[in-house]
C-alpha cells in the first residue's frame, strides 16, 4: 500500500497528487500533437478530460495489483503543471510495476522527464519494495528512448506489430530495470 498525500520534490519539481483545477493544463497536453504522437490517443473532447481529471483525483495510492498512481508534475520555479507521471504495480507477488511519463513540448528538453521518474523508480524500489520496473515505448519515439537509457534501464525486447493505431501496426520496445541495478546506477545523466 502507497498512499502519496503530500507533494514529492525533486530538484526543480513537484510531483503531487491532481486537482481539480489542472483541467486546462491536463486538456492542453491531450490536445497536442506533439504529445499525443506516440501514445494512441485521439485528441480529447475537454468533457473528457474532465472526467480523466476526475478520475486522476483518487489515484494517489496504489492498493493492490493494477493499481496506478498517476502524478500531476509541476515545475516549482513557475508553479505551471507541465505533465504526469504513472506507476502501475503489475503484480504484487513477483514485485512488478511500471512506469511512464508525459510532458508538456515546452518543458522537454530540460531533463525534467529524467528527474521525475527517477523519484517515481525510487519510490517504486524503496517504498513499494519493488523488485523490477518496466517501460514501454513507441519504437520511433527517440526522446523516449534517450530517456530511458539515461535513467539506466535495459531494453530488454522489441514487440513487432503489437499496437494497431490509427490504420497503421506500430512495434513497441521494452526497458526493464532491477532493484540491484537501480541502487548501484551512475547518477543520471552522468
Ligand atoms: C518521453 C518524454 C517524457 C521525454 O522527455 P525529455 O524532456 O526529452 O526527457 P529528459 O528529461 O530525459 O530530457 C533530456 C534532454 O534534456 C536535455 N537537458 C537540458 N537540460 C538538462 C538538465 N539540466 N538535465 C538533464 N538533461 C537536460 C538533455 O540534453 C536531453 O536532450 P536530448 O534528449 O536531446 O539528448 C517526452 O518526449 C514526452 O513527454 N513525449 C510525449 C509523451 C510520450 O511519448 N511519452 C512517453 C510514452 S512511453
Amino acid at each position: 500500500m502507497l498512499r502519496i498525500d503530500e507533494p514529492l520534490e525533486t530538484d526543480r519539481l513537484l510531483l503531487r497528487p491532481f486537482r481539480t483545477d489542472d483541467v486546462d493544463a491536463l486538456h492542453d497536453l491531450r490536445t497536442c500533437e506533439d504529445v499525443l504522437r506516440y501514445l494512441y490517443w485521439p485528441p480529447a473532447t475537454i468533457e473528457q478530460t474532465r472526467h480523466v481529471i476526475a478520475q486522476r483525483l483518487s489515484m494517489n495510492t496504489l492498493s493492490g495489483e493494477n493499481d496506478s498512481l498517476v502524478l500531476a508534475v509541476e515545475e516549482r520555479a513557475t508553479g505551471r503543471m507541465i505533465g504526469e507521471v504513472d506507476l502501475r504495480w503489475l503484480s504484487v507477488e513477483h514485485r512488478q510495476g511500471e512506469v511512464g511519463a508525459i510532458l508538456h513540448p515546452r518543458a522537454q528538453g530540460r531533463g525534467f522527464a529524467t528527474e521525475t521518474v527517477s523519484a517515481l523508480l525510487d519510490l517504486a524500489f524503496t517504498r513499494l519494495g519493488l523488485n523490477r520496473v518496466t517501460a514501454q515505448t513507441n519504437a520511433r519515439n527517440a526522446a523516449s528512448i534517450r530517456a530511458l537509457h539515461r535513467l539506466g534501464m535495459r531494453q530488454e525486447g522489441h514487440l513487432r506489430q503489437c499496437v494497431h493505431f490509427a490504420g497503421t501496426w506500430h512495434d513497441e520496445l521494452l526497458f526493464a530495470i532491477l532493484a540491484e541495478e537501480w541502487a548501484s546506477r551512475a547518477p543520471a545523466g552522468g
